[in-house]
């Protein structure tokens, strides 16, 4: 991670109250296993934890801890929080797996006693003979109503969610995706007629792409891996907005700052606008002087939003976000530095990283021919000392993965999957839409969370191509 990286991730992670919730719910949970509630380690910790408890927002009236797929979620929202750290929250949720749990709800009003007594029930429990049914009784019996445990399946999205529910969140991710998708060409249209850009509406359409992804990420993450549309100019800025604002919410940035990100990205690519059409459609690879040309277009983009855009903190990051996601960790790239060799900011590393992969994914953009998603990590990753931040890069690895999302895959139960959203802890396990089997595509696709023990049967065997079974991946997405 470059010094850069570091600095700005810590100063927007610090004091977020989700963290220090989780944190010291956890380490009050291992706490209640050592020593007794008399304890003064104790009652030390209970006090941090009554503290991080009330400083969570009050708009919910229960308080859920979920852990989906290795991701720790409060409430909706989901926490960057490294269960690995002092807490030990990792080897809690493993013994929580084997009970068939996948998080605990709060009613709000719980008092502390309640609480305290909650955190001794769960020391007592043995995973080796209770379940969660077993574990709820018994938190009847003890008159904890307040309290209710989460079954994996309801804590994960499918079993979380109803139907309709899912339906309305993948209704809801095209509405937005395509509506940015319309944003962008307007924009495009009002900087090549030099008429002013709707800059309010941009920031309306980023909002709605952060909402979206703070709540379900995998929709629009799928929609991004559509490369061929027609209009894959436009589609290419709002794939990289989408992906950009995935990674800024996986790094826990504010609201704020997503904001900043999100319109960066939408006009990162600003200046092609100023090159000749006949550049930018290109079907062929380019010469040497078609290669001058378009290495002028991070400069020409600066210079637009500048001129054209009213300043203020948005505008700002983003002409230098045009300016400068071609530059390289390395400086290897261009516009080349010569004196003043500044290293670039977040929001340049997250956007270099998200454009490298839309580019070479979607074989549109610079190289004339289409690469598998998979190869393209791997070429990054041979390429990440020198070009992309490391730790960026194996965060975005994690979102586009081993399967990256959008990609069709074999299971051991002869099942065709298409995967949906990866998962951190076991790559090789990730959130899958079952689509078919031998017999052909299904009308309603099944979902499935292959980490889950109910999984266990089915296991990845290879990548398989859509064309052979017949399944167009652009129109399966769009119409389930
Ligand atoms: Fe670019
Ligand atoms: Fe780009």
């Amino acid at each position: 991670m470059t010094p850069t990286v570091e600095k700005e991730i810590h100063r927007s992670l610090a004091g977020k109250a989700e963290e220090k919730f989780l944190n010291a719910f956890f380490v009050q949970y291992k706490t209640a296993r050592i020593v007794d509630t008399n304890n003064k380690t104790f009652k030390q910790q209970f006090e941090v934890f009554k503290k991080a408890m009330g400083n969570l927002g009050t708009e919910y009236d229960f308080i859920e801890l979920k852990v989906i797929a290795g991701r720790y979620f409060v409430n909706e929202s989901m926490v960057r929080f490294d269960g690995s750290g002092l807490s030990g929250a990792n080897a809690v949720v493993h013994e929580w797996d084997k009970l068939g749990m996948g998080g605990i709800s709060f009613n709000r009003t719980i008092s502390f006693e309640e609480l305290e007594q909650f955190f001794i029930f769960m020391s007592k429990i043995k995973p080796q003979s209770d379940n969660i049914d077993s574990l709820s009784e018994k938190l009847k019996q003890n008159k904890l109503a307040s309290i209710k445990l989460l079954s994996k399946a309801s804590a994960s999205r499918g079993g979380m969610l109803t139907e309709e529910m899912v339906k309305q969140y993948r209704t809801q991710a095209k509405s937005t995706f395509f509506k940015a998708m319309s944003v962008v060409k307007e924009i495009v249209v009002n900087t090549q007629q030099e008429s002013d850009v709707n800059i309010a509406k941009t920031k309306r359409i980023v909002h709605s792409l952060i909402d979206h992804i703070s709540k379900d990420e995998s929709s629009l993450v799928e929609l991004a891996s559509i490369k061929d549309f027609d209009d894959y100019t436009y589609a290419h800025s709002t794939n990289v907005a989408v992906y950009s604002l995935t990674l800024g919410v996986r790094l826990g940035l504010d609201r704020a700052r997503l904001s900043q990100l999100g319109f960066t990205a939408l006009f990162h690519d600003i200046g092609k606008v100023k090159l000749p059409t006949d550049l930018i459609t290109k079907p062929d690879a380019y010469d040497e002087n078609d290669w001058i040309q378009m290495q002028m277009h991070p400069h020409l983009g600066a210079k637009t939003i500048l001129r054209n855009l009213k300043f203020d903190m948005h505008t700002a990051r983003a002409a230098r976000g045009a300016f400068e996601h071609h530059i390289n960790n390395d400086f290897t790239g261009y516009p080349m530095l010569c004196l003043d060799k500044r290293e670039t900011t977040l929001f340049s590393k997250i956007i270099s990283i998200v454009d490298t992969f839309d580019a070479l994914s979607s074989g549109r953009v610079y190289l004339k021919k289409n690469i598998e998603p998979e190869d393209v990590i791997k070429k990054m990753q041979y390429q990440m000392k020198v070009k992309f931040d490391g730790f960026l890069l194996k965060l975005f690895n994690d979102i586009v993965g081993v399967y990256p999302v959008g990609s069709l895959v074999l299971l051991t139960t002869d099942e065709l999957a298409l995967i949906l959203s990866n998962n951190s802890t076991d790559k090789t396990k990730p959130y899958v839409k079952i689509v078919g089997d031998k017999n052909g595509i299904f009308d309603s696709p099944e979902w499935a969370d292959l980490y889950s023990p109910d999984n266990d049967h089915r296991r990845i065997v290879r990548k398989v191509e859509p064309e052979r079974f017949g399944l167009d991946v652009k129109d399966f997405i769009l119409e389930h």
